[in-house]
């Protein structure tokens, strides 16, 4: 992050993109997302720079790789492009960087995430099922009918912290706080939840602390199919200092929090808005998966990953120099018309549905992909058996960031199904 460059301001949320000189388009502002608005900018440069140098911005200079084939180049190209030291626009904190294996190249990366794999391995998902149908079930019985409440609160929270607790054998009562971590793990300071760098820094070593009394625990407890055994005992994370152990429970609770709780919302929201689109489903119940991909290629929970060049190379006839920052913005490849049809619709059984690159592609692609179609896929299962429809009660209010691309509230009314 730079000093020299003010805060991004919501000024720039009026302005046609199409109104500026390309060398002036800067779209890591987090207002652009906030408003919803960020669509037309990522457009223009899709079309006319899709490999782009921004070269002044609060987080310093960058280039921006928005087309399809393109963020698949980079993305499947990790020798060229690393993942250190930190994968995401911002910089790492300067005093206290976390150390995670999503932020290193082979090998470290490779030996960390097979010791962790396996908590999202065809087993642990085939007995996750009952426990998640279980907790939707409960979760849906519980809302208010016929009146106004917050879906994000009530259901994508309140089930993707749920499953938090489950991966991490995490104290079920105190759940909350996995919640609280994760929004503090990835805000920017001074825009709500965090005045400063430090305050973050008192918070996660608050969640070290209690993680270190988890960790002490298991470690001499043999077994255990939960993330904190698993990284207590694998050969390959048993010696981690503890900045480390912290690094990768962030990168942990981050991974499975915001993104799967953003999807739950944006399917909510998506098919509200597109009242055809929820005939389909209704009528067509085998949809379920199909309209799971589609709306996480439509919303693209991640905005954005990025890489740091390892050598002077070239991308899309630019020349990108060793150590230049390069980010790839997901949340424009999967709006790319060069691949998807009509792309700013959303179609629940589109035929590329699955191809979207909100997961990522190559050796980081996204871990825990398949438990979050899971939880998506029941969760409409679930509502489909109760609710007649989901009606917008109120405004959407949307994250304000250029990463996590997402909902801090969604006013809505459950209609039951008559009897
Ligand atoms: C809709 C939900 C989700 C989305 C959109 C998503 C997206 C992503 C993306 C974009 C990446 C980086 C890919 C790359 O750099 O190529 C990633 C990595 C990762 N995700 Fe997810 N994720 C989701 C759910 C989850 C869940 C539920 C978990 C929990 C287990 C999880 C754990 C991880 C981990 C551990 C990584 C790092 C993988 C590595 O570096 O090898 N994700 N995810």
């Amino acid at each position: 992050m730079s000093d020299s460059y003010p805060m991004p301001t919501e000024d720039q949320v009026n302005i046609d993109p199409y109104s500026l000189p390309l060398a002036e388009i800067n779209v890591a502002n987090p207002y652009l997302f906030a408003h919803d608005v960020h669509g037309k900018w990522f457009r223009r440069l899709r079309d006319e720079a899709p490999v782009h140098y921004c070269v002044d911005s609060f987080f310093g200079p960058y280039w921006s790789v928005t087309r399809y084939d393109d963020i698949m180049t980079v993305d499947t190209s990790h020798a060229v492009f690393s993942s250190e030291p930190v994968i995401t626009i911002r910089e790492p904190f300067e005093d206290f960087p976390l150390p995670m294996f999503i932020a290193m190249d082979p090998p470290k990366h490779d030996e960390q995430r097979k010791v962790v794999a396996p908590v999202v391995g065809p087993e642990n998902l085939k007995n996750f099922e009952s426990i998640i149908r279980e907790r939707t079930a409960d979760v849906l019985e519980h809302l208010p009918l016929g009146e106004s409440f917050n879906w994000v609160e009530r259901v994508s929270i309140e089930l993707t912290t749920r499953m938090l607790a489950t991966l991490f054998d995490f104290p079920f009562e105190e759940r909350s706080k996995l919640t609280y971590w994760s929004d503090v793990a990835t805000a920017v300071p001074g825009l709500g939840l965090i005045e400063s760098e430090d305050e973050r820094k008192q918070v996660m070593l608050e969640c070290l602390e209690y993680f270190t009394g988890l960790w002490n625990e298991r470690v001499n407890r043999p077994g255990g199919n939960d993330l904190v055994s698993m990284l207590a005992h694998g050969e390959a994370t048993k010696n981690m200092g503890p900045v480390e152990y912290l690094g990768n429970l962030i990168l942990l609770i981050v991974g499975g929090n915001d993104t799967t709780r953003n999807t739950m919302t944006a399917s909510v929201l998506s098919l509200a808005n597109n009242p055809d689109q929820f005939e389909k489903l209704v009528a067509d119940p085998s949809l379920i998966p199909s309209m799971v991909a589609e709306t996480i290629r439509w919303q693209t929970p991640l905005a954005h990953m990025r890489r740091t060049a390892k050598v002077d190379t070239e991308l899309g006839g630019q020349q990108i120099r060793a150590g230049d920052k390069v980010v790839m913005w997901y949340v424009s490849g999967n709006r790319d018309e060069r691949v998807f049809e009509r792309p700013d619709d959303f179609i629940i059984d589109r035929p590329n549905v699955r191809k979207h690159l909100a997961f990522g592609f190559g050796i980081h692609r996204c871990m825990g992909n398949r438990l979050a179609e899971l939880q998506l896929k029941i969760l409409w299962e679930e509502i489909l058996k109760r609710f007649e429809r989901i009606e917008l009660a109120g405004d959407v209010q949307r994250s304000v960031s250029v990463f996590v691309h997402g909902y801090t509230g969604l006013p809505v009314i459950a209609h039951p199904r008559r009897p």
